[in-house]
């Protein structure tokens, strides 16, 4: 296990047999400094959803895709922490990782779990019974693993194959505010149906110079899917990485608030090493270091996706944690 001190980003590689709880305190031997550290969670740790044990809502989830078919444009830690963001907000949240590389399973500190690919093929017992409910409140995961790769060979082309996880997220999506989809970087099994599930649609993009490539691109695959598959749909743009000392950073991102005006998120998401540090911790950044600048704004991103949603309730209780 690797723990970095947020002071001076010392790491160590921890034996994680010798750390007990969850969560502990450990002290830098090279700066002295104090801090929280998380191990990742084992298996036999994993609680269940109890599904009968919660609520029947009335109301259906919004149901929101993480897409681009560009690699590496922050897609999953847009997930992890606009997902942790609403259920701090109150929300019921389930993050649905329906990637090969299960990195948002693994940024949550899970491994060696089922997948979608095991509830297709009778592997595991249903998607209901298949959900993690994660040490935070309100957040629940669908996780990921490598078996995904075989769903896009098993069923990519068969009749109405667009439809498979729409049809599985039926019996359960009245029991959430908020389903939150990550997606692979390429278009296949996995991208059709999260799209065709979907409200809507989230598209992080960097501000580099071959960014409004991307975003074009997969707006134009969301133009068919509104034709083919799901009328609905809506998409907009979300800018993560953003750097305001640079000059090529600030030029992007005015192009892409002038080319895209009113398909932009307000809420810009900064460069942010706490980021990339949560992630190796197996955390959301806001549980990591409650100051980082990113994980306050997407605080602010799900603030702005819930009053998007329904102007009258902001938001729900904030919860303390
Ligand atoms: N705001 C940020 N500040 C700094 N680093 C970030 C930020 N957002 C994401 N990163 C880092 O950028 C890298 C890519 O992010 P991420 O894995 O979320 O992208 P992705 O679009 O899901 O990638 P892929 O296409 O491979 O699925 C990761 O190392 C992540 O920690
Ligand atoms: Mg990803």
């Amino acid at each position: 296990m690797i723990v970095v001190c947020p002071n001076c980003q010392t790491q160590y590689d921890l034996e994680d047999r010798l750390v007990q709880e969850p969560r502990f305190i450990a002290r830098c031997t090279k700066c002295r400094h104090l801090f929280s550290a998380y191990r990742p969670v084992r298996v036999e740790e994993i609680r269940f959803l109890d599904l009968a044990a919660t609520k029947r809502r009335t109301d259906m989830a919004n149901i929101v895709a993480v897409s681009n078919q560009k690699g590496g444009v922050a897609k999953t830690s847009t997930c992890l922490n606009l997902g942790f963001s609403l259920a701090r907000e109150g929300k019921r949240v389930l993050l649905v990782d329906f990637d090969v590389q299960a990195n948002l399973t693994i940024s949550l500190g899970y491994k060696e779990t089922v997948s979608f690919y095991e509830v297709l093929s009778g592997g595991a017992e249903s998607l209901e019974e298949s959900l993690v409910q994660t040490k935070y409140q309100n957040l629940w995961l669908f996780p990921s693993n490598k078996n995904m790769v075989l769903l896009n060979k098993k069923y990519f082309g068969a009749p109405n194959f667009e439809f498979v996880l729409k049809d599985r997220l039926l019996p359960i999506k009245e029991r959430f505010d908020y389903i939150v989809i990550d997606t692979p970087p390429s278009i296949e099994f996995l991208t059709l149906n999260a799209l065709t599930t979907a409200h809507q649609v989230v598209i992080p993009s960097q501000c580099d110079y071959l960014s409004t490539h991307g975003i074009d691109q997969i707006l134009k695959l969301i133009g068919l899917i509104k034709a083919k598959t799901n009328p609905a749909i809506t998409a907009k743009v979300l800018i993560t990485m953003f750097e305001k000392e640079n000059t090529a950073s600030k030029m992007i991102c005015a192009k892409l608030n002038r080319m895209y005006a009113d398909r932009t998120f307000e809420t810009i998401i900064e460069l942010d090493p706490r980021v990339r540090e949560a992630q190796i911790m197996g955390a959301p950044v806001l549980a990591y270091n409650a100051q980082s600048k990113a994980g306050l704004q997407y605080g602010q991103l799900a603030k702005e996706m819930i009053r998007a949603s329904d102007p009258s309730q902001e938001a729900a209780r904030p919860i303390a944690r």
